[in-house]
């Protein structure tokens, strides 16, 4: 733990290494892991959906890392505060507890609970701190989770654009790594805390086997478990895009040409085949809003922003937070200029008005 630390960040390995405090946590919050390739994210997000469950994004705090940069972006949280946090902690498991206690709160859940793959490899120091977390191990036929890490990541994004890696890896160390990671979390089965999720069985059953893991982390079940996919807020994937494999995948299942589900991504505004901000705003430029003022509103989004106003097309700040683009008729003609932030529907929208909706984005 302390070698990875070390590397990630000198002054902070230095300062676990002042802090000789074993801080022991009263908490109970839940720990996922199990190899990567292996539906974790999945499990993510529907513990995530649960209503007492904050389950953001991996942080790979209790994995040994602390970046700094990569917390305020993630969770949203101002550095400064990162940096308070840490200073007021007793060693770095307390800033664990404070940091994902304050992101559950902020989100109205009442636990909180982490993601990182090679959890397994940190549980001992995970249980010694947090005696009463429960450990979910995912498990995935290896076959599947080989072929998957010999092609992972197939995509980059660079510059706001989705590009091909090509990625091949060699066959054995992707052997390796499943069955290492998959035997480290092994050796804790038997241990009260430990619970075993099948991939397969998860997907197949998905309400038993989620009303099973409910019983075992002592929350009640919660329909809303089911319904993962619909919760588009900021602790999901940022980038949500139709790609042209989901566009092949979904004429595959619903036996179409990909033509027609391509029709259907670039007709619908709510649609997109490129990644965009974790806010979207989308301006309407048809007749009736541009002659409305709604040339003028993007212009002043883009200002506001950053961004080139010349530029129709999505665009997207550095920071990943906003995208703005220029969308055909959103069906509210009679009060021009509409646009839309997220899934809110504004309209008459006056540059005064603009900046409210900018301020009310997280
Ligand atoms: S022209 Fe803008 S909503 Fe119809």
């Amino acid at each position: 733990m302390f070698e990875r630390l070390s590397t990630n960040n000198s002054s902070f390995a230095r300062w676990f290494r002042r802090t000789r405090s074993r801080y022991v946590s009263e908490q109970s919050p839940i720990i996922i892991g199990g190899c990567q390739r292996s539906g974790t994210t999945l499990l993510r997000v529907m513990l995530d959906s649960h209503p007492h469950i904050a389950c953001g994004p991996e942080s790979s705090l209790l994995a040994g890392s602390f970046l700094p940069h990569k917390l305020t972006k993630r969770f949203n949280v101002p550095i400064d505060e990162i940096w308070r946090l840490r200073q007021t902690a007793k060693d770095h498991a307390h800033f664990v507890e404070m940091f994902l206690t304050r992101y559950a709160a902020d989100r109205g859940r009442l636990r909180w609970a982490e993601k990182t793959p090679h959890h397994a490899r940190f549980l001992e120091y995970i249980f010694r701190h947090f005696p009463k977390a429960k450990f979910i191990h995912m498990v995935r036929d290896g076959r599947d989770v080989v072929c998957s890490i010999r092609t992972h990541p197939k995509h980059r994004i660079i510059d706001g654009k989705k590009v091909a890696t090509g990625i091949r890896k060699p066959l054995e160390p992707c052997i390796h790594a499943w069955l290492r990671e998959t035997a480290t979390a092994l050796r804790w089965q038997g241990h009260p805390n430990y619970f075993e999720i099948h991939y397969e069985e998860l997907v197949n059953s998905p309400e038993l086997q989620l009303q099973e893991l409910c019983e075992f982390i002592g929350e009640p079940w919660d329909p809303a478990m089911l319904e993962y996919h619909e919760e588009t807020g900021p602790s999901r994937d940022p980038t949500n895009f139709i790609s042209n494999e989901a566009t092949e995948w979904v004429a595959r299942k619903l036996g179409l040409q990909s033509i027609n589900v391509h029709e259907l991504v670039t007709f619908y505004p709510m649609f997109r085949q490129e990644p965009a901000g974790r806010n979207q705003i989308k301006v309407c430029r048809t007749l009736s809003c541009a002659l409305g003022g709604s040339y003028r509103l993007h212009e002043h989004f883009c200002q506001k922003l950053s961004l080139d106003p010349e530029k129709h097309g999505l665009q997207t700040t550095a920071d990943g937070k906003f995208s703005v683009e220029f969308v055909e008729c959103l069906a509210g003609c009679g009060t021009a200029p509409v646009m839309m932030c997220n899934d809110d529907f504004y309209e008459g929208v006056s540059p005064h008005n603009a900046n409210e909706i900018l301020t009310k984005c997280k």
